[in-house]
């Protein structure tokens, strides 16, 4: 499924995942071999902007950064596939009448607007059908995800792209960039549901994907169906990296810049040796980190459990059997088992690079899980483009 916002691509070959976040770019670039997908170059460009840089400076900063990377690493590709999340941008599940696409591409404005908060002027519109043929209240429906994005993010990431000397292929939605990683991971289980949280500096994205077709003990799935998942429910929330580091600069009375710098070295304590241990060693200060980082990670996990019981009451599964995290917060120690603990399932880091060869021997563990939009945008297909 593909949640393309915008599309300006010709069947060129090499395409760069370029995801440009709050705090660094990360760029994804593979190429086609006859066993499958290798990644050619990897890129993880943290930046900072002067707080007070107006937004012209702050492209024109993130751009520089770009180009001088992709001219170190000598790439060739002018190509890239790049996304947007946030409160911005606005993906909805929604039934309406049954249509060709023909009539829904003229009428998706007039259809769309009820469900979108956004003055349709404002925004890049797109839509996905999910089922041309469903019956609701004796009518014949159709589901259609749409996807929304003001046209102001969307024009902010092309003109960095751009400022970079490079040509935005697609702007597509961080979730789906996710979806297809997922869908391609060698140890995504077919026929179940599952969660994805992206714990990324500012957003954090949430998504819940359905497997296609649910395994139950009377229908199991059979080992070479095809596995087709889609998302169901995405949604952004704002309790992310910097809400860790604005609590920790808070309690370590230092600026927020050191509380993120502070905030790699922390780990959850999460069992009463753990929390002993430390009591022992006067550890005052991995004490109250990890205090805060729970707090923060309670308050996401009672969002999450609001996306997760938003999914089961449509009844498309009764569970959700797996939680993968990625984005750069997710390499907290600990929080995987911390999360297990919360939700009573398995939990675990994703690996990105799984779904394409081997993981780069020379790339830090912490930064792994933050290059899963970027492989994501970069494993997309061809098809996918057009
Ligand atoms: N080892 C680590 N442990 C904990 N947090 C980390 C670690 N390394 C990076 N982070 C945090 O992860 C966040 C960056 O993650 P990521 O690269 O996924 O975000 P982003 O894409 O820049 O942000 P966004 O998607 O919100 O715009 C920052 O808040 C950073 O401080
Ligand atoms: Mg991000």
């Amino acid at each position: 499924m593909l949640g393309k916002i915008f599309s300006s691509f010709s069947a060129k070959k090499d395409i760069a995942g370029l995801d440009v976040g709050s705090s660094c770019v990360k760029v994804a670039i593979f190429s086609n071999e006859k066993s499958g997908k290798k990644l050619k170059t990897w890129g993880h460009i943290p930046y900072s902007v002067p707080a007070n840089a107006q937004p012209d400076e702050r492209k024109a900063l993130i751009s520089e950064e770009i180009s001088k990377f992709f001219k170190k690493m000598g790439i060739q590709t002018k190509y890239v596939a790049s996304s947007v999340s946030g409160n911005s941008v606005i993906v909805r599940y929604v039934k309406l009448p049954k249509m060709t696409k023909k009539e829904l591409d003229l009428a998706i404005k007039v259809e769309a607007e009820p469900f979108i908060p956004f003055d349709v002027n404002d925004i890049y519109l797109s839509y996905h059908i999910l089922n041309d043929s469903v019956q609701e209240e004796g009518q014949q429906k159709m589901e259609v995800v749409i996807v929304a994005a003001k046209k102001e993010v969307v024009n902010e990431k092309i003109d960095i792209i751009t400022g970079a000397g490079l040509e935005p292929a697609i702007i597509d939605v961080d979730s789906f960039a996710l979806e297809n990683l997922y869908s391609k991971l060698p140890g995504a289980e077919k026929g179940k549901s599952v969660l994805l949280v992206n714990m990324g500096n500012k957003t954090t994205n949430l998504s819940i994907i359905h497997p296609g077709t649910v395994s139950t003990p009377e229908n199991p799935i059979a080992k070479d169906a095809p596995f087709n998942p889609y998302s169901r429910v995405v949604r952004d929330i704002f309790i992310s990296g910097a809400s860790l580091d604005r609590s920790l600069s808070k309690i370590l009375s230092v600026t927020p810049e050191q509380a993120q710098e502070f905030k790699k070295g922390i780990r959850l304590l999460i069992n009463d040796e753990e929390k002993l241990e430390a009591i022992k060693n006067y550890d005052k200060q991995l004490i109250v980190s990890s205090k805060a980082a729970i707090t923060i990670f309670k308050d996401m996990a009672s969002e999450i459990s609001r996306s997760i019981d938003f999914y089961l009451s449509q009844g498309m599964d009764h569970s959700i059997s797996r939680i993968y995290l990625s984005g750069g917060l997710s390499a907290t120690p600990n929080l995987c088992a911390y999360l297990s603990g919360e939700f009573k399932i398995p939990v675990e880091l994703m690996n990105p690079f799984s779904a394409a060869g081997e993981t780069p021997k020379n790339m830090p563990a912490d930064i792994i899980p933050s290059m899963a939009v970027a492989c994501g945008l970069g494993l997309r297909e061809l098809r996918d483009w057009q």
